[in-house]
């Protein structure tokens, strides 16, 4: 199992949309996926179509982790019916653990170490799937670094615009230190640029910018702006399901980003169990 936080020190840069787009990618490649929504304002949640009814969010079960029985608490993604009934391939596993105001309590900047691994004792139940995607909230606080704690991979979310590459590097920076206290195999997926608008020639500036700063780590594809996005998540959709070239588009762009977690991510590291689940799950059909 491959877990993957999705974070950003910055709001509003895309990390949920970020974090939905790899999931409907993993979901149409048949790949198991489990999304841990963190952000105590639980948009993902919202966005993957989760209807909770009387189990425990995550919030409850960071409480009480060695309690917390996440296999009896997370909740299918309202897209794995619709899924279904495409008849797409794969064996469409897509499980939520919910997001709520709960979680809010270990948004601190003070957690100590013991409240750190928190998330690390709720997934170390976890079985069946082959990656995890963490949605983060906007901050350092304890829910992100409890994020980074039970995390293989960081991946960074950016807009070509000043502020959220000044935001990058200091997010960056935040990474290495976290890294040298607490995580030393911590890996940084990389830098993901969101909101790319190709005629905008601030955006272009921005974007030879971060290639100068983060080098390779600038991942390819970018993800371009996309003018139905709020209508898509605001229907609950998936990218993969929403009818129209601009979204066939935006689904094969998450289709290759999905590709760093797979493919390349052997190069990056040794090769491990999770790389080789990935890569059995993804090559799974019918
Ligand atoms: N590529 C895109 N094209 C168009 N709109 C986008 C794109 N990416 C994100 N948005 C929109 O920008 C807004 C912020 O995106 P999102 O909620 O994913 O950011 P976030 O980093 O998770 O925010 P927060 O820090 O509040 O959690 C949303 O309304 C979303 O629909
Ligand atoms: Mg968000």
């Amino acid at each position: 199992m491959q877990v993957v936080s999705i974070s950003s020190l910055k709001g509003g840069v895309g990390k949920t949309s970020v974090t939905l787009g790899l999931a409907s990618a993993a979901l149409a490649a048949g790949i198991p996926t489990l999304v841990v929504d963190l952000d105590p304002h639980a948009d993902a949640t919202t966005g993957l179509g989760v209807r909770p009814s009387r189990q425990d969010d995550i919030g409850r079960m960071l409480r009480n982790p060695r309690r917390a029985d996440p296999a009896s608490h997370v909740a299918p993604s309202g897209w794995v019916a619709t899924a279904k009934q495409e008849h797409s391939p794969g064996r469409q596993v897509l499980d939520v653990a919910f997001g709520s105001a709960y979680t809010g309590i270990y948004d601190r900047p003070d957690l100590r170490r013991r409240d750190l691994v928190r998330l690390v004792k709720v997934l170390s139940d976890v079985t069946g799937y082959a990656l995890v995607l963490i949605d983060c909230p906007p901050s350092l606080n304890g829910l992100t670094r409890m994020a980074w704690m039970a995390s293989d991979r960081v991946l960074l979310v950016a807009e070509p615009s000043l502020f959220s590459v000044a935001g990058t590097e200091r997010t960056m920076r935040a990474l290495d230190l976290f890294r040298e206290e607490f995580a030393p195999d911590l890996v940084t997926a990389g830098v993901v640029a969101n909101r790319v608008r190709a005629g905008s020639s601030e955006h272009m500036y921005r974007m030879a910018e971060m290639r100068t700063m983060f080098g390779e780590q600038l991942l390819e594809p970018t993800i371009a702006e996309q003018a139905n996005w709020q209508q898509i998540q605001g229907a609950a959709h998936s990218i993969h399901q929403w009818p129209g070239e601009s979204a066939r588009q935006a689904a094969a762009t998450f289709d290759e980003l999905l590709k760093h977690f797979t493919d390349s991510g052997r190069r990056r590291r040794q090769p491990a169990q999770p790389e080789a689940k990935l890569a059995e799950a993804g090559s799974t059909s019918g």
